[in-house]
């Protein structure tokens, strides 16, 4: 549980996996918050291409360098998750105006399902502004190195997982 002089952030998302550009986004919340947790969303829509156990295992070698920092699941509403942890500012990356309208979609129907949750929004690097776990997956199913936007341990686990398939 919380302790309530700390400041604790959440950084949710997919994750599908942790790209370079994720990395910087959760240095930079380290820097700003007593504790930083990374949070996976299990119930999605979406087909993920790694399972949550696989996403848990790269995002905890990623946060590795940093004392702040875990690594969660959570499934259902992102705020229920957020007042039961006890936290209340939740952290989400814009890299270009193209992110912006569904984060604001998203952080305002936040906002109205509890107004005790707050969304920061932090740039990334220029340099990870055109990064995507998307991309990266695609670039790696095609053959080509991801180096310079994932870790070596993410473009070792895609290429295993696009051998395997
Ligand atoms: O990395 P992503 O896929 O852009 O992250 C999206 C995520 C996980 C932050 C968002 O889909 C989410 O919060 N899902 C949980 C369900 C929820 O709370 N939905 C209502 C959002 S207004």
């Amino acid at each position: 549980m919380k302790d309530n002089n700390e400041s604790y952030c959440i950084y949710p998302g997919s994750f599908d996996p942790v790209t370079n550009g994720h990395i910087d986004l959760i240095q930079r919340s380290s820097n700003l918050f007593d504790k930083v947790i990374v949070a996976i969303l299990r119930n999605t829509d979406k087909t993920p291409l790694f399972t949550v156990e696989e996403r848990m295992k790269m995002l905890q070698q990623a946060i590795r360098g940093f004392k702040n920092v875990s690594v969660v699941s959570f499934e259902g509403l992102l705020v229920d998750f957020v007042e039961r942890i006890g936290a209340s500012v939740i952290i989400r990356g814009i890299r270009a105006i193209s992110d912006y309208e569904y984060e604001l979609q998203m952080a305002l129907m936040n906002r109205r399902l509890s107004n005790k949750v707050e969304t920061v929004f932090m740039l990334p690097a220029e340099s990870y502004s055109f990064l995507s776990s998307k991309l990266v997956k695609e670039i790696a199913q095609h053959g080509r190195s991801i180096r310079g936007f994932a870790p070596d341990y993410v473009e070792k686990c895609l290429s295993r997982k696009f051998r395997m398939k």
